[in-house]
């Protein structure tokens, strides 16, 4: 266990950021078209959130009871970049070969993209001892931004915002709602929360462990030496969250980890189809500490699909971007997961964020869940889990409700299955990994205009 404990702090201290001499408050750039437009927010003294917003070139304003939405991306990791993940991989206008996306969520809303918490990507912060500790501190600091950004741009306050999350992003996107929620009704933030959609979200650390054993054993990939050992780490972490022992239960969670991969001869934690990419695991130690982390962007890097590109995202996002952008600072360099982020949220990383659901539920605001099928560790068996724990009144009826198909284009083919009771709304989505608007465009696409009730909406 010490090994594990020193493997995490030891990044604290080799890696001191020094970043001088950023005096502006918000300083923000415009390009050209004025379709797009990014800048700086100083959160608080010393701690910069980088954000990047796109105007949709579709927008239809037809009939004003459905004002155009907007929605603000939350990437997950912690310390992922949504400015370069969820952006260039995902959702936004170009992929990371800077070709246009079909499939890019422009065109049922504007996009808002942040790199959160400040540490992150383009986000930085002039002391270490800045970077978040838990998910309500990163919560602040994004109400904040929000606060610079909508309250002084009356046309952006029309727009109803919707709070979409993927992966560890679902924690940040459900305290957020609250925060923000508080600040509205104080008066000090000017904007209309459409609602929240949590995509392959970690809102319950302990039901996706538990999720892990039977699914991998049903689907073969465990035999029942896998499915014991699985079961007994998850069980550790289950009473380690219990008892609040909250850094302990992440170590255990990365030895769960490294349980699962060696026993199932290295499936891929983001499609437990597949098995984990071709880099070469040299060195144990460093592998472990990373495993959520070196994964993520490797998974969808294997998604592009042009070779001879523009390269792999660090390259773009250091280069071309960076000089597009103009007011990075120099010395900041663009990682897309930092692990210093990371690591400072380690005591909070486990804990559930399930009664924050509830209290969305109870305020009457829509919550969204959505889920890749071949996901596994955000899986949608683990999903289930904690909806079903949910205090909310409408459960039983939302579980008795009846689910529809989905399709997509003209297919014939079942994509998806969806659900609604009142204001809990359930999307199943065939075919997709952890990555869902990558691995499922067509389907994410046509549910991101229902989630945000876009009046470019086709279903
Ligand atoms: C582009 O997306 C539209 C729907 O948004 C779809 O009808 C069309 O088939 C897509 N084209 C390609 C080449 O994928
Ligand atoms: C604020 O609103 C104006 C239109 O009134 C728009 O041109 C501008 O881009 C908006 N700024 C932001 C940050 O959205
Ligand atoms: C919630 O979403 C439904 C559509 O699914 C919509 O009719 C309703 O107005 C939304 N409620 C709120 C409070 O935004
Ligand atoms: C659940 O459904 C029943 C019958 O459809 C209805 O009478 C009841 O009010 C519903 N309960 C809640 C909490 O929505
Ligand atoms: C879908 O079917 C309609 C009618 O058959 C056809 O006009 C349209 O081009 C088809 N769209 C795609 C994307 O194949």
């Amino acid at each position: 266990m010490g090994k594990w404990c020193s493997i995490v702090f030891s990044l604290l201290f080799f890696f001191p950021l020094f970043h001088g001499g950023i005096a502006a408050a918000a300083a923000a750039a415009k390009a050209q078209e004025g379709l797009e437009e990014w800048g700086y927010v100083e959160v608080r003294p010393k701690a910069h959130m980088f954000w990047w917003l796109y105007r949709s070139p579709y927008r239809v304003e037809d009939d004003p009871s459905k004002p155009w939405p907007i929605i603000l991306w939350l990437q997950g990791g912690p310390g992922a970049s949504g400015v370069g993940i969820g952006n260039f991989q995902e959702i936004g206008p170009l992929d990371s070969d800077l070709k246009p996306r079909n499939s890019t969520w422009l065109r049922k809303a504007d996009l808002l993209f942040v790199d959160n918490p400040v540490g992150t990507g383009y986000s930085f912060v002039e002391d270490e001892e800045l970077l978040v500790k838990t998910d309500e501190e990163a919560a602040a600091d994004l109400t904040t931004l929000l606060e610079e950004i909508f309250n002084r741009n009356e046309s952006l306050q029309k727009c109803p915002l919707h709070i979409v999350a993927e992966s560890y992003g679902g924690k940040y996107a459900v305290t957020l709602a609250l925060s923000a929620l508080k600040a509205i009704e104080a008066g000090k933030l000017k904007l209309k929360l459409g609602g929240v959609a949590l995509g392959d979200s970690w809102i319950s650390p302990e039901d996706f462990v538990f999720s892990w054993g039977p699914l991998l054993k049903d689907i073969s990939r465990f035999d029942n030496n896998g499915l014991q050992k699985s079961n007994s780490l998850a069980l550790k972490i289950k009473q380690q969250i219990e008892q609040g022992q909250y850094v302990d239960a992440t170590n255990s969670w990365m030895q769960l980890e490294s349980v699962v991969t060696s026993n199932s001869n290295n499936v891929d934690f983001y499609n437990f189809l597949l098995d984990f990419g071709s880099e070469a695991i040299t060195d144990q130690v460093d592998f472990s500490k990373g495993i959520a982390v070196k994964r993520y962007s490797t998974y969808l890097s294997s998604l592009r699909s042009s070779p001879g590109g523009v390269g792999d995202l660090g390259s773009l996002m250091n280069g071309v971007i960076k000089k597009k952008l103009k007011i990075i600072p120099e010395n900041v360099e663009w990682e897309g997961q930092s692990e210093n982020v990371f690591t400072k949220l380690v005591g909070d990383f486990m804990k559930p964020r399930i009664s924050e659901v509830d209290e969305l539920l109870a305020k009457g605001v829509n919550v969204t869940v959505y889920n890749g099928q071949l996901d596994l560790i955000c899986a949608t068996m683990g999903t289930e889990a904690w909806i079903e724990k949910l205090k909310w009144e409408g459960l039983l009826n939302f579980s008795s409700t009846v689910r529809t198909p989905l399709y997509c284009g003209n297919n014939t083919r079942t994509e998806g299955f969806f659900k609604s009771y009142k204001n809990l709304h359930f999307y199943w989505i065939l075919g997709a990994g952890h990555f869902v608007p990558s691995d499922q465009p067509c389907v994410a696409l046509n549910m991101v205009g229902a989630i945000t009730q876009s009046p470019a909406a086709s279903w």
